[in-house]
């Protein structure tokens, strides 16, 4: 009997130390975006081994009276595995941090730095519709974003200049990092024997200039709503193209989206694969859509990655009427538009290479 109220004692509170943690999950992202917005990692970079707390603290832009507060910050961050904490056993100035892996993306300086996507994906505007979640379920509301703001997402960024460049840098920030992923010989295959490709919502042009850049003969174009590209100087082998499309993409062997099909409901993206059958029908020749994006995979991720990818679902479903899909979800979009054959190449991380032929 007593074994049995111990069992049920243990559930009770596993499940309750369950719930608080996630209650309390967005503490690790706010305190996230506290410590780069306090310049911690570049801090510690900067001082170039590890740092003492005191040396931290005298370096931090913070008032006097919040300077015992700092190590408590970072424990959380160590714990999260943002830095790592050595113990000085030879002196008395005590904890010091180091980075990790994970925090040296975090450095300002670092062209692949994923500080923008940060400080875009937590600005108020963008946390503020999970406040509407559960009303939006109620309303007709395309999404809880449209809820929160009266708009919808790309009627927002095209309206605020603020909103719209934060959102820029945070895609030319991750494009570089899959940039140095894509430009590999393993990857570059996927390029090779292509006369013209169109980047299809390119943004500001950081994924279409490294391609035109390592293949000179190819003709790219960056093609993306006119006010995205407004003013943007092409070269050479490079041209910006505004326009939308829903309407049309411009012909070209090679129609590559990166980071778009996540975005858009599954009527939306037959309707774009429609659109680009008929921008390769243009050409007469065989062609192929190239597309970046998740593959929500159950099976295969580890728990982490697979959650990871769950959020990045989740975000689709409040910001905007997309939805990360898995490879079934992925063959039916393929096969509405009328396209044949698929390869699924996953060298992204938690993102994929999908060809699709004719
Ligand atoms: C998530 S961002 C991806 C940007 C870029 N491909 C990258 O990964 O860095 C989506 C892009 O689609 C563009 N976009 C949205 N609606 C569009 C439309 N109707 N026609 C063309 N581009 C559009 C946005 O302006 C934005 O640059």
């Amino acid at each position: 009997m007593e074994s049995h109220d111990e069992e049920h004692a243990a559930k009770l509170l596993r499940a309750q130390s369950h719930i608080w943690n996630h209650i309390f999950s967005f503490m690790t992202s706010m305190s996230l975006k506290c410590t780069v917005d306090l310049g911690i990692p570049d801090i510690i970079h900067n001082y170039a081994q590890p740092m003492p707390l005191s040396n931290l603290i005298a370096s931090l832009p913070i008032h006097s009276s919040k300077t015992h507060f700092i190590h408590r910050l970072m424990r959380i961050m160590v714990h999260s595995g943002f830095f790592s904490q050595h113990s000085d056993t030879d002196s008395d100035l005590g904890v010091k941090y180091a980075l990790t892996d994970t925090s040296l993306l975090l450095l300002k300086s670092n062209p692949m730095s994923v500080t923008p996507f940060l400080q875009s994906m937590l600005d108020p505007i963008l946390t503020y519709p999970w406040n509407h979640f559960s009303n939006w379920f109620k309303n007709d509301d395309l999404t809880p974003f449209q809820t929160a703001h009266g708009k919808l997402f790309w009627e927002y960024t095209s309206s605020d200049p603020n909103m719209s460049n934060l959102f820029n840098d945070a895609m030319v920030s991750d494009t570089e990092l899959v940039n140095s992923l894509l430009m590999v010989e393993k990857c570059k295959g996927v390029f090779m024997g292509l006369e013209t490709l169109v980047d299809v919502g390119g943004g500001t042009g950081t994924l279409g200039q490294a391609i035109a850049k390592s293949f000179p003969q190819l003709e790219c174009v960056v093609f993306d709503l006119p006010h995205v590209v407004a003013g943007l100087q092409g070269s050479e082998n490079l041209k910006f193209v505004g326009g939308d499309m829903f309407e049309t993409i411009p012909p070209a062997d090679a129609i590559l989206f990166k980071w778009i099909f996540h975005a858009w409901s599954d009527e939306e993206c037959v309707q774009l694969l429609k659109n680009c059958k008929k921008a390769m029908l243009k050409k007469g020749k065989e062609g192929k859509v190239i597309i970046i994006d998740m593959v929500v995979d159950n099976e295969k991720k580890d728990d982490e990655s697979l959650q990871t990818q769950l959020f990045f679902d989740m975000l689709m479903m409040v910001l905007v009427k997309g939805k990360e899909r898995n490879e079934k979800e992925w063959f039916k979009l393929i096969s509405s538009a009328g396209f044949s054959n698929y390869k699924i190449t996953p060298v992204l991380g938690l993102r994929s290479l999908i060809e699709i032929y004719p």
